[in-house]
């Protein structure tokens, strides 16, 4: 999931003027909104897409290893990394409140992509099946908004 990496931080720079040289250098250091925002997302995607990538052959995901190293079930693997998504999303939020030396329009972008994350990979692979639900989703914000 290379979004996820460093493309999506360049992603945040080009956000103009809300980016000053404080928050460039906040950014890039990887703080702990940022890390839990990686790593939720980083489970998120391996939950939802373990089984097709280890058809492609992939190398093994969380799931996988969860269920080595503590001797459980897929479905108990996914409880508790569902545990560690779940303190990924109270981390992020205990940052939103604790940060108050970066713009928030920059930590609403954090926020916001890790909502993204949370719904591509709700109940499906929609990053790599975007002909699913998230088709959908795509549609009804683009195309056939609710008016307001
Ligand atoms: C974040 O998402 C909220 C809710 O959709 C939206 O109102 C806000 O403009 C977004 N902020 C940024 C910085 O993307």
């Amino acid at each position: 999931m290379a979004f996820l990496g460093l493309n999506w931080r360049l992603l945040l720079l080009v956000s103009g003027d809300i980016v000053t040289r404080d928050s460039f250098e906040w950014l890039f250091n990887i703080p702990e909104i940022v890390k839990a925002s990686e790593s939720g997302g980083r489970l998120k995607d391996d939950m939802a897409s373990h089984k097709f990538e280890q058809k492609r052959g992939h190398v093994t995901s969380d799931v996988e290893c969860y269920m080595k190293e503590y001797g459980v079930t897929e479905e108990e693997a996914k409880v508790a990394l569902t545990k560690q998504v779940d303190n990924a999303w109270k981390d992020i939020n205990k940052e939103l409140l604790r940060i108050n030396t970066i713009p928030r329009p920059l930590l609403f972008r954090v926020l916001n992509l890790t909502r993204v994350i949370e719904v591509l990979y709700k109940n499906e692979d929609g990053y790599t099946h975007p002909s699913g639900v998230v088709k959908g989703f795509v549609a009804s914000v683009l195309i056939r908004p609710v008016p307001i």
